[in-house]
């Protein structure tokens, strides 16, 4: 069911009601198709290709990088962060006040203690078979509550192309595979209940996906992480 264009407040609570919330509470996934339309969608695909083409996208950092292990054998993507007030990222950031009335409206109905997200994470994968091993975004508790992907690929072929971004629902003998397809959004719980992986793509790849946090989940994370540096620091003047 695609949103309208331009997308207003009433749809996308309807939507809500309708596709994303009873997706969430029965299988933790859910994606919605026509999300901005063609001239916002293109817009948006536009600046995404002048970023790749200026080469402001880059190989970014692993988050617990074994040694010896190649950032390129676990995640072949290119990345830069944007928070959508940057020059010429005008129609990112349209994306991101529509997913985050999606986002806020959800969070509301579900009683979730949602607040902000992470800056939106501009992927490319070039082509070649580059992709991104099996993971769980968020396994330990960080925060990260909701993960939003938003696809820009134009007359993707998965035969052709690959490229498939395949959930591995925990504890449910199937798996769910969903193509990166243009205008497309994509909304998964960011923890275990979430494994997946991109499977090696052939042709480039575009994506924009951003991390709501659950702010309760995000405080304590943060109480944690300032116990362990207090801990380190005075086990280090001991
Ligand atoms: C990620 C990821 C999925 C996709 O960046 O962590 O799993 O379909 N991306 O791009």
């Amino acid at each position: 069911m695609p949103l309208a264009e331009p997308v207003s407040d009433v749809d996308i609570e309807r939507i809500v009601a309708q596709r994303v919330v009873p997706a969430l509470s029965a299988q933790g996934f859910c994606w919605l198709d026509g999300v901005l339309g063609d001239v916002t969608g293109g817009a948006v695909l536009e600046q995404v290709r002048r970023m790749h083409l200026s080469g402001a996208l880059k190989g970014g950092q692993l988050m617990r990088a074994a040694p010896g292990v190649k950032r390129s054998a676990v995640r072949g993507d290119r990345i830069a962060w944007v928070c959508g007030a940057e020059r010429g990222c005008d129609a990112i950031n349209a994306l991101l006040v529509v997913i985050d009335k999606l986002v806020m409206s959800a969070a509301r109905t579900l009683d979730r203690p949602i607040s902000h997200r992470s800056k939106a994470m501009v992927a490319c994968y070039p082509g070649g078979g580059a992709g991104y091993v099996k993971h769980v975004d968020n396994p330990n508790s960080d925060g990260r509550c909701l993960t939003c992907i938003y696809y820009l690929n134009k007359d993707w072929n998965t035969k052709e192309h690959g490229g498939l971004l395949r959930i591995f629902p925990e504890g449910k003998p199937y798996v769910c595979d969903i193509e990166p397809l243009f205008d497309r959004l994509l909304l998964f719980w960011s923890d275990r209940r979430n494994p997946h992986e991109v499977q090696p793509s052939y042709a480039t790849r575009y994506a924009i996906t951003a991390w709501y946090f659950d702010s309760e989940e995000r405080a304590e994370a943060k109480r944690r992480c300032r116990e362990r540096s207090d801990s380190e620091n005075s086990n280090s003047s001991e």
